[in-house]
């Protein structure tokens, strides 16, 4: 009789050092005490296809994609999810018994579930929200505000052509404001997010005027490396609730590894200080 085979699951990436997954998933595998292991790997754009039929013949029960992959993997793989079609990317693959890929992606869930952690009272019908970029991650994070019922969404990116496509590609609900006037767009807003890497250790600040903001709105920001950013800090001193970034990081990991490792791990202190260290 034959053992069961210990799970093991990854992210891919390219490059893939930076990520903070493995530590992620090892800690929640320690913690329950579970077989499983994660590993990072770093595959070429010409690899991925070949990787991800071979990794679930040698143990692999699922994978996390990051950049430059999820588009990629979205189209590599058998089935999607709606979410990950709507998004056009994916982040966590599961290779089914039947031998299939399956695609989802948890990035929206991520940030909705940290939003809502971090600011129980935030009612996504309660107005607006304004969105600040028009990269991959605003295209997550667009389609899960619409799913979670705002009501419209204001988006602004530095190149509008951005913009104006997803408001072509996701309808009505989003109406584009130049890059240059988002500030005077925040009036009604009952949300403020950035989902641009301004702010992150290293690159420029996000300086966007926030005087005409509600006390109300809540302010987030997809930016954790620092995790009180200047658009955090001036929105606190405002007296608007703020919400970090470190757990969209999190919760976006939570489905993989529950259909991986059979647990649903739970997002705590802990867990956001092993990331950090
Ligand atoms: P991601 O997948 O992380 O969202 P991306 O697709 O490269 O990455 O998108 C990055 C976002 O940050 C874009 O909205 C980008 O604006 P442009 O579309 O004008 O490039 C925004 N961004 C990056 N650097 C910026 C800067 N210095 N000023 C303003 N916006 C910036």
């Amino acid at each position: 009789m034959s053992s069961p085979r210990i799970p093991l699951a990854g992210v891919i990436g390219h490059p893939v050092a930076h990520s903070k997954s493995p530590r992620l998933h090892g800690h929640w595998l320690r913690k329950y005490g579970l077989p499983g292991f994660y590993v990072p790997m770093d595959v070429a754009p010409d690899d991925l296809e070949t990787v991800l039929r071979t990794l679930p013949k040698v143990g692999f029960v699922g994978a996390n994609v990051t950049v430059p992959h999820k588009e990629a993997a979205l189209e590599i793989a058998d089935v999607a999810s709606d979410r990950a079609t709507l998004i056009g990317a994916a982040n966590t693959l599961t290779f089914r018994e039947d031998g299939k890929i399956y695609a989802d992606n948890t990035d929206g869930y991520g940030f909705i579930e940290n939003l809502r952690q971090g600011a129980p009272d935030w009612d996504p019908k309660a107005g607006p929200a304004m969105v600040l970029g028009a990269g991959g991650a605003s295209r997550a994070i667009l389609a899960s505000l619409l799913h979670a019922g705002v009501p419209e969404i204001m988006l602004s990116n530095r190149t509008r052509l951005r913009a104006d496509a997803l408001h072509h590609e996701f309808g009505t609900r989003i109406q584009v404001v130049d890059w240059v006037q988002a500030g005077n767009a925040l009036e009604d807003a009952a949300l403020v997010v950035n989902t641009t890497a301004l702010g992150m250790t290293g690159k420029p600040e996000l300086r966007i005027p926030l005087d005409g903001l509600q006390k109300q709105a809540v302010v987030t920001d997809i930016v954790y490396t620092p995790l009180k950013t200047h658009l955090l800090q001036v929105a606190e001193e405002i007296g608007c609730h703020t919400v970090d970034g470190l757990g969209m990081l999190i919760y976006q990991a939570v489905p993989g590894f529950e259909r991986w490792f059979g647990q649903r791990p739970e997002v705590d202190e802990t867990v956001r200080k092993v990331i950090l260290e």
